[in-house]
């Protein structure tokens, strides 16, 4: 057979050297199907949006069973005999939609919807299994969600589980009825759930097993086997020299190092390789996938007592990449990685050594080996094959026990990990052998020699032999510097932290001290709960009624289209970034001869060819200042920064080709290059200062003089869509279609930078997949990029930014640096206070925000005695950029660390101190402090926890109040068209607000249904475009949805009054009767509106918030949860109170995320972005959200100044989220009291709190290690 066949969505493919041999089955299905419902982000089997489903005979049942894989991970040559489904046939409208599309939507679970399909298909896979919540919630760390904060998800998936809650199933009921009451969803219940894709219904295709499946491309070859045999004939054929197995082939998404060669050979179907079974071992074949191992493991450790470590071991591979990586992911692919880059810190390597499993290898001549794993790692594996691992009983002595450290809950590879297998005689508890393997502390490190052979002979369980266990491994691991990971004085601390937490796990309970022993287990996160609280006045619906989103079924099922969701187009190429190497210095030559020798590239432009301006920023446009060059020619900015566009006919070849063009550069000079504001403050010329806060007078009572600087730093927006534009050359001119926030700049942009009139350039929206600031301005590099591809070859042009790119060019939210002196009198009230912040802008002005931190850091206090000055500084990065409420975040979070300092150095309750200084007037927050207090049950709690962190040395609790005043003013200008047609009376409303997860689309119907009092359902809103919100300002600051709504209030008020002679001359009419007596009477029924911040009835106000969040620190790790939350917002007269709970759910995460997990991590002589994938820049999954999340919406709140009394909602979420800082800080003040530590002593701790910073703060000594 010279091709592939396989089904998607039951329709037959064949698939032959047309395509190029490393064609991801993404990509198939998105470019040569045209099935746009599946996404795609990472590319790294991280992200989830790119899940489908695969139903195939599984080698270990026999079956045909359903899973889930990432179709980005999976090239479509290894699809041979699969039957794949993609979200488009699990529900539509033509099909009738599932019924987890239909909850996901009215349980509020999508925003952006870039990420739904991807949760959809999990869930999916997962349906048949018939799990409990507790299950379900652990099999979703394959996906991730920027926008929801993950609460409503988790009902959603939760309201599936087979013991789902009373309450989930009242909601399911509810939404039952409520279902046929909005357009759409009419039809939606009135169908069955999809059933096409039972398993009866798949007809897999019986694939051949004898013949070798063999595609030619050239001077590549594409292989399926099917026997082992089969794999050394190829060798004899092909030699040894230049091949790569395909299994899972998940591989390549971890080790950069992995290039496909000349020869691949996909072994995913040689089924000797797929079985197990038991000699006196268990026998495993080295292709088993994980997840079907974590099964094996389970289900042996269940029966067989010798083997009954497995249960441990399954436990540990669950926290091993995510299901549809393990559904795939092999045994013998993951040691491989080990082999290939021994620094690889595998987690089936450190559990098979720590039972000292054996590997058998098979070479040339049927030649068999059997070598332990560290003898495996020098073996020389060119032209062999493993074949299957033998895992040996362990008897009753054996404990085992192993742990895995990780940045975030799930799906994140280890900081360290460890595993102990220690035999002892139980009746004197003294260690006949020890087994001791860490991962990630070096290269050649495996197991703690020195310590194994110290504990042999020796009962562990007294203080002193335990002493001296520790200075052992204190003298032998030497983790090695590695500048994207903790230091190695950390990753010790973490390893012996961990052994230490064994030792305490299996000590017998009557020589421990009580204190102690909570120290022996790791926190475990029960099932998670959330609620959500507020009113609705029914009178007032459509408005202020909780409403499902307009586009919420559409994004369950992949219908509703993003830019790249436009259908592939005749002669369309894709072009791709060049990025530089170098952080200064000019381009000298761009390799363009061998990038253009390859099959398929088109093109490659440098800035040359730009006929334009080099540009996509635009001086005079609002906070625009300077140029930005959309290509590098001379003076290079930073490490990374875009040189040239490669072109080629595949997104796929357009991305690789980019990353291999070779260019050479001039002028580069030797210096480092300025990453940091301390290092940029020392360079006048990088410095510039900008608004301050005058005092008006001071305070004499000064008691205490506090000290201290605040840092925090940048965040990436993570988006799930990327930058992404598609530009099509239309009669003159080119409609471009960009995820933008901005219209009116990629507009004026573009045409500045082709060197054509703006009236030539269209642009339309119709919704971005996030974009949180991220996308007003960073996104026109790449509009003007595809704007010159498109103009250049007269051919449609698809640019979409890989993550390590977009990651690495697009800017951020803006490091800020506070350095204060406070003076205060001993209730912690301010006498005055000096603060100077300095916000790091990236190498240019543009975006700078420093007016907006100056005018939030104030936040709810009184500022008569504050002396405020501010600077930004440029620095040798990218231009850094707006990013969720840029500069309010940063400005109040400085204040609210001096509070925090001030009351460590008064040694009073932060509350009260802050209490103490807040401004009198005009402030909502000592009420509603009160209120939560009330329904959080503060006291109580407070008291139970002194009492636990009295209890125990090795666990701390904390509780902490915190509060948000967030300044809102209107600016700018947003347009809203609304348009009534007399066939229906039915209405289309067009804004200059651009819908991006917020739901300014409905809330723009509601008010226009309110407005006109006509039903939702006769509402549509349609996408934006440039010729009706002509010159609208970027959607941002969270105030997009109520200026639209002005607009659009004022639209309909016009209408109104066209229709108000003729509604005055009927008798009573019905809409409908009204509109079509005015189309015939040639009324105009259409009515744009454009407001500005000159309004004289929108003015500036103020969205009060308070949060208690209640945390648990495991002090031996420097792990936390996040035991419960509970918010209260005033959102005022909320338009749609389920959307604003969203919002704040978001956010909320958002921040917590940014606070506790999000690094940017440098190469310091580079100036390299280290940390520009999904595994080395972490965001907060599911798993690690608050586990009791409550939203409370300010009851009987009716705003006078903003528009139909709501508040603005979408950024404040974000800056309630600073007490985890407060929180986790009191959680260390506790145990650095138990190590001695005053407790007044205020100590540092850098941001974000990740593991490394909170062991760092913790400074627990060795010598406490002990156990009685
Ligand atoms: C998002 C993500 C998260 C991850 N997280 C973790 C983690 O937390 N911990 C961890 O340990 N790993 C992690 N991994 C790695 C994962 O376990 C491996 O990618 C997977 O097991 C590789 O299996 P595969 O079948 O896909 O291998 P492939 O990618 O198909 O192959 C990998 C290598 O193995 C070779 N190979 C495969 N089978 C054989 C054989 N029988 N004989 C000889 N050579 C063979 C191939 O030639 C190739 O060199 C993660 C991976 C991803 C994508
Ligand atoms: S694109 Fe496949 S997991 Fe992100
Ligand atoms: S809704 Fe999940 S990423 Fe936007």
């Amino acid at each position: 057979m010279t091709c592939v066949e396989f089904t998607v969505n039951g329709q037959k493919c064949t698939v032959n050297n047309i395509l190029h041999r490393d064609t991801s089955l993404s990509a198939y299905i998105r470019y040569s199907l045209g099935l746009p419902g599946t996404k795609a982000m990472c590319r790294q089997g991280v992200c989830g949006a790119c899940i489908v489903n695969v139903s195939a005979r599984r080698h270990i049942s026999g079956e045909i069973e359903t899973f889930s894989v990432n179709s980005c991970l999976v090239l479509v040559f290894s699809c041979h005999g699969w039957d794949i489904t993609t979200v488009e046939s699990i529900g539509s409208r033509g099909l009738g939609y599932s019924e987890f599309q239909k909850r996901i939507a009215a349980f509020h679970g999508t925003q952006c919807g870039f990420c739904t399909p991807g949760w959809v298909m999990q869930m999916q896979s997962l349906l048949p299994k018939n799990l409990k919540m507790i299950e379900l919630e652990n099999s979703f760390g394959s996906n991730t969600c920027r926008c929801t904060g993950y609460r409503s998800i988790f009902d959603t998936i939760k309201s599936f589980a087979v013991d789902a809650s009373p309450e989930l199933c009242q909601q399911v009921d509810d939404i039952e009825e409520l279902a046929t009451c909005i357009k759409d969803r009419t039809r939606i219940c009135n169908r069955k759930c999809s059933e096409t894709n039972s398993e009866s219904d798949w007809t897999v295709i019986n694939a051949d097993p004898e013949a070798v499946i063999t595609v030619h491309f050239g001077d590549k070859i594409f292989f399926k086997v099917f026997r082992e045999d089969q794999i050394f004939q190829l060798f004899n054929s092909y030699g040894v020299d230049n091949y790569l197995f395909i299994d899972g082939n998940t591989g390549k998404a971890v080790i950069n190092e992995i290039e496909y060669p000349a020869v691949l050979i996909d072994i995913s179907a040689v089924s000797s390789l797929k079985q197990y079974h038991f000699d006196q071992n268990l026998v495993l074949g080295a292709n088993i996938s994980l997840e079907e191992c974590l099964e094996i493991f389970k289900n042996t450790a269940a029966t067989m007592d010798d083997f009954k470590y497995l249960e441990e071991f399954a436990k540990h591979l669950d926290l091993v990449a995510q299901m549809p990586v393990r559904n795939i992911g092999s045994l013998a692919g993951n040691l491989m990685l080990k082999h290939i880059k021994p620094s690889y810190r595998s987690d089936v390597f450190l559990l098979f050594e720590a039972v000292g499993a054996t590997v058998t290898i098979r070479g040339a001549g049927n030649l068999l080996v059997s070598l332990s794993l560290p003898e495996f790692l020098k073996y020389n594996m060119k032209g062999k094959l493993i074949l299957n691992f033998e895992l040996p009983p362990q008897g009753p002595k054996h404990i085992i026990r192993s742990y895995k450290i990780m940045p975030r809950s799930q799906n994140a590879l280890a900081i360290v990990n460890a595993a102990f297998n220690i035999k002892m005689n139980p009746s004197t508890s003294v260690i006949e052998k020890a087994t001791i393997v860490y991962g990630n502390i070096s290269a050649k490190f495996i197991h703690a020699t020195q310590t194994e052979k110290y504990l042999k002979g020796k009962n562990v369980f007294s203080n002193s032999i335990l002493q001296g266990a520790i200075s052992r491994l204190n003298t032998e691991l030497v983790p090695v510097e590695d500048p994207a990971e903790p230091t190695p004085a950390i990753r010790k601390k973490l390893a012996i932290g961990l052994f230490y937490k064994f030792i305490l796990s299996i000590a017998p309970i009557s020589i421990l001290k009580p204190i102690y022993k909570s120290g022996g287990t790791l926190l475990t996160r029960p099932l998670s709960s959330g609620k959500q609280d507020f009113q609705t006045d029914s009178s007032l619906y459509p408005l202020n009624q909780p409403v499902q989103k307009l586009e919420a079924i559409i994004q369950s099922s992949g219908e509703a289209r993003y830019v790249n969701d436009i259908p592939p187009l005749p002669k369309e190429v894709f072009g791709a970034f060049v990025l530089s190497t170098v952080h200064n210095g000019d381009v000298d030559v761009v390799d363009a001869e061998s990038a253009l020798a390859i099959p398929d590239v088109i093109a490659v432009y440098t800035a040359k060819d730009i006929p334009g301006v080099n540009s996509f920023t635009f001086p005079g446009f609002q906070l625009q200042k300077e140029d930005e060059e959309v290509l590098a020619d001379t003076n290079i900015k930073y490490y990374g920064q875009p040189v040239a566009i490669v072109v080629a006919t595949s997104e796929e070849l357009a991305t690789s080709v980019a990353r291999k063009v070779k260019v050479t550069y001039k002028n580069v000079t030797n210096v480092t290059p300025v990453l940091t504001i301390n290092k940029a403050k020392l360079d006048k010329t990088r410095v510039i200062s900008g608004d301050t806060i005058e005092p008006k007078g001071r305070g004499t009572n000064v008691r205490k003089v506090i000290k201290g600087v605040f840092e925090v730093g940048a965040q990436y927006h993570y988006y799930l869509e990327p930058l992404s534009c598609v530009t099509i050359p239309v009669d003159n001119g080119f409609e471009v279609h960009d995820v933008t926030q901005w219209m009116d700049l990629t507009q004026g942009a573009v045409s500045r930078f082709l060197n054509i009139s703006e009236s030539d350039v269209h642009v339309k929206v119709r919704r971005l997949g996030g974009g949180f600031g991220g996308k007003i301005s960073r996104n026109v590099q790449v509009a003007c990029a595809s704007a010159l591809v498109a103009k250049t070859l007269d051919r449609p042009c698809r640019f979409i930014l890989p993550l390590d790119t977009n990651l690495t060019i697009a800017g951020r939210r803006l490091p800020c640096q506070c350095e204060y002196e406070v003076g205060v009198d001993n209730n912690g009230k301010i006498q005055y206070l000096n603060a100077s912040l300095t916000e790091d802008d990236g190498f240019s002005h543009n975006e700078n925000v420093l007016s907006y931190v100056v005018s939030s850091f104030a936040n709810c206090y009184n500022a008569d005695y504050f002396t405020v000055k501010s600077f930004a500084v440029t620095t040798d990065l990218p231009s850094n950029t707006f990013a969720r409420a840029p500069g309010t975040l940063e400005g109040i979070a400085s204040i609210e660390n001096i509070m925090e300092h001030i009351a460590v150095a008064v040694n009073k309750d932060p509350t009260e101190v802050r209490l103490a200084n807040m401004v009198q007037e005009e402030n909502d927050l000592p009420t509603l402090i009160n209120t939560l207090k009330t329904s959080a049950e503060y006291e109580r709690r407070l008291r139970e926890i002194k009492i636990f962190n009295k209890n125990n040395r090795w666990k701390k609790k904390s509780i902490q109040i915190s509060v948000m005043l967030f300044p809102v003013i209107y600016y700018g200008n947003y347009t809203a068209m609304v348009s009534i047609y007399r066939g229906d009376g039915s209405v289309t409303v067009t804004t200059g607000g651009i819908e991006m997860g917020q739901g300014v689309n409905t809330k723009a119907a509601q008010v226009c249904a309110y407005e006109l009092g006509i039903p939702l359902e006769k509402v549509t809103v349609i996408p934006n475009y440039s010729f009706v919100a002509a010159n609208n300002i970027f959607s941002g600051s969270s105030i997009v949805s109520e200026s639209v709504c002005f607009s659009i209030i004022k639209a309909c008020n016009t209408l109104k009054e066209r229709l108000k002679p003729l509604k005055d001359q009927m008798n009573n009419p019905t809409w409908e009767e009204l509109i079509k007596k005015a189309g015939d009477d040639l009324v105009d029924l259409t009515a744009t509106y454009m407001m500005t911040d000159k309004e004289p009835e929108l003015q500036g106000y103020n969205v009060f918030a308070v949060t208690i969040l209640e945390v648990e620190l495991d002090v031996l790790t420097g792990k936390f949860q996040i035991s419960r939350a509970d918010i209260l917002e005033d959102v005022g007269l909320s338009a749609n109170p389920k959307i604003d709970v969203g919002q704040v759910e978001g956010a909320f995460v958002q921040g917590l995320s940014y606070f506790t997990s999000e690094k940017l991590i440098f190469d310091k002589t580079t100036g390299q972005l280290l940390t520009n994938n999904a595994l080395s820049y972490e965001v907060y999954l599911a798993k690690d959200i608050p586990v009791d999340f409550r939203v409370n919406l300010r009851y009987n709140s009716n705003n006078p100044k903003g528009v139909l009394g709501s508040k603005a909602v979408g950024e404040m979420g974000i800056c309630s989220s600073h007490g985890i800082i407060y929180a986790l800080r009191q959680c260390i003040r506790e145990s650095r009291k138990d190590s001695g530590y005053d407790a007044n002593q205020w100590f540092e701790m850098d941001l974000p709190l990740t593991t490394e910073s909170i062991l760092k703060a913790l400074n627990v000594k060795n010598s406490e290690l002990i156990l009685y």
